[in-house]
């Protein structure tokens, strides 16, 4: 244990697994300073206030951020870095996620063209990290990209961009696409910052009881045999933090639920670099599409 406080910057800990992971965290005797970004402020606050942790040892912040809107995203990077000022980011979980359907329009929110469960699953998250990278790379920041076994219900590659695309029909369940998406970018990340930071992806288990399935009709039965607790869950996402043993593949990224790192042909055709490159655009090709301006 050090004494020194480590400092976390989050998504997706208003509710849920991510919640729940914080929550163990703050009950640690390791000090931490977290910067949360939530898309409702009150109730996130009111939420992390009920856990009456000791704040002479841990600090929680908390920015808005709504990830269906990439300004938000520009803006709560600003206000992180700000608030941090030099000192470091020691771990970025991106944790955020929804298991929304596919609702066809004209555009996605915001004037996207992409699906609101795209923009939240990935985009907003991939330009989170292009938007603290010189931060991270200065901390050498571990990456820990919240992932899911459901990536493996891809079989065909090509559907992608139709799935993605607001306006175009195809199938309403596309979860499973856009954590497909995700770990494509994980990998892409891996692969950027070598050297300089780790990058994990993890998958917290089957969980249910969490807000994953609102506004879909994806239901996590508490009857399977592989169903795990939330805190169960947590401590699958807290693992990825810690855990120094990686493989000596480069690839093998994905740590599983039950505390293996997965072997690579379950998530083979995410290590095409073609794909990775083509899913992770770069920071000015989404400002330009997202009509970010400054
Ligand atoms: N539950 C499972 O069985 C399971 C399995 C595999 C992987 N996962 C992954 O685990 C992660 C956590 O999921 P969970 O099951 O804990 O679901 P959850 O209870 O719905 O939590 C999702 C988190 O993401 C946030 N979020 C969703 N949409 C957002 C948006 N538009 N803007 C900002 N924040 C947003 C939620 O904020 P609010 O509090 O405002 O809703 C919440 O903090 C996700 O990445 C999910 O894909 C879950």
């Amino acid at each position: 244990m050090s004494t020194i406080a480590k400092t976390i910057v989050a998504t997706g800990a208003s509710s849920g697994i991510g919640f729940e992971a914080i929550k163990q965290l703050l009950s640690q005797s390791q000090p931490y300073n977290f910067v949360l970004g939530a898309r409702d402020l009150k109730t996130t606050t009111e939420a992390y206030n009920a856990l009456n942790y000791d704040s002479n040892r841990h600090s929680v912040t908390i920015f808005p951020l709504e990830l269906n809107n990439m300004k938000d995203v520009k803006k709560f990077s600003q206000k992180t870095l700000e608030k941090l000022g030099s000192s470091p980011i020691d771990y970025l979980l991106l944790n955020a996620g929804t298991g929304m359907v596919k609702k066809v329009a004209q555009t996605g929110p915001h004037g996207s063209k992409w699906i609101e469960p795209y923009l939240v699953n990935h985009l907003s998250q991939h330009y989170l990290v292009h938007l603290l990278r010189p931060k991270l790379e200065q901390s050498k920041t571990r990456i820990v990209f919240v992932s899911s076994g459901a990536v493996r219900g891809v079989k065909d590659t090509s559907i992608l961009d139709d799935v993605m695309l607001a306006a175009k029909e195809t199938d309403k369940a596309v979860y499973a696409p856009t954590k497909f998406t995700q770990l494509l970018n994980a990998h892409w990340w891996r692969r950027q910052l070598k050297g300089t930071c780790d990058v994990v992806a993890v998958s917290p288990g089957l969980i249910p009881h969490t807000g994953i399935s609102r506004g879909s009709e994806m239901k996590i039965p508490d009857t399977l045999p592989d169903a795990k607790s939330v805190p169960e869950g947590a401590q699958s996402v807290l693992a990825a933090l810690t855990r120094n043993d990686f493989p000596e593949d480069p690839e093998q990224i994905f740590l599983t639920s039950w505390g293996e790192w997965w072997p690579k042909d379950v998530y083979g055709l995410t290590l095409d670099k073609g794909l990775q490159e083509k899913w992770s655009p770069s920071q000015a090709d989404i400002e330009r599409e997202e009509g970010i301006t400054s």
